[in-house]
């Protein structure tokens, strides 16, 4: 898949089947995290790879969204390390290239995700079910991963020429 079809075909995927993630596939999307851009190439975030199953589910209970949630076979909670921070606005931002690198690998690869961040007021909770413990990491997004069961959603944007000033 070229890189423009990965991206205009990339929908969120909100429902996985059994099939697990092998190791090395969860590595490949962690490299494309980090091959974002980043202000002053700071690379300021930390990730948590989730894929055990208690875990997954603990951390699903605390969204609105656990009931489909606890079928991903990865969760990756990704971070802003405020110590490697210089500009928040920057340092978030380049928090989300690194999430939508990890997600556009992702499908390049055949398996859904979906970016979390109605969870994002349950850091402290997420940090004690993770047991870390270092208040420099501020949670960006919980993404989920698996290998889509069903339909993705469908594709709802305004025209372009709406968004053009
Ligand atoms: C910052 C951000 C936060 C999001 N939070 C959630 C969320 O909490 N729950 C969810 O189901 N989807 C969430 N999404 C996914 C969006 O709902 C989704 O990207 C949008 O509806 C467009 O659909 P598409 O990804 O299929 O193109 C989030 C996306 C972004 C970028």
């Amino acid at each position: 898949m070229n890189a423009i079809d990965c991206i205009m075909t990339r929908r969120s995927v909100r429902g996985y089947t059994d099939r697990p993630l092998d190791e090395d596939t969860i590595k490949t999307l962690l490299q494309a995290a980090i091959s974002a851009p980043s202000g002053r190439n700071g690379q300021p975030w930390k990730f948590k790879v989730v894929t055990d199953k208690e875990l997954i589910n603990k951390i699903s209970d605390l969204s609105r969204h656990g009931a489909w949630m606890r079928t991903a076979a990865c969760l990756v909670a990704v971070y802003l390390d405020k110590s490697r921070s210089y500009d928040r606005i920057k340092d978030a931002q380049s928090c989300g290239a690194a999430i939508q690198n990890m997600m556009l690998a992702a499908h390049s690869l055949g398996i859904g995700s979906c970016w979390i961040g109605e969870i994002l007021p349950k850091d402290d909770e997420i940090k004690a079910v993770l047991n870390i413990e270092n208040s420099d990491l501020e949670l960006m997004a919980v993404v989920t991963f698996g290998y889509g069961a069903g339909q993705p959603s469908s594709y709802i944007r305004n025209s372009l020429e709406s968004f053009l000033l």
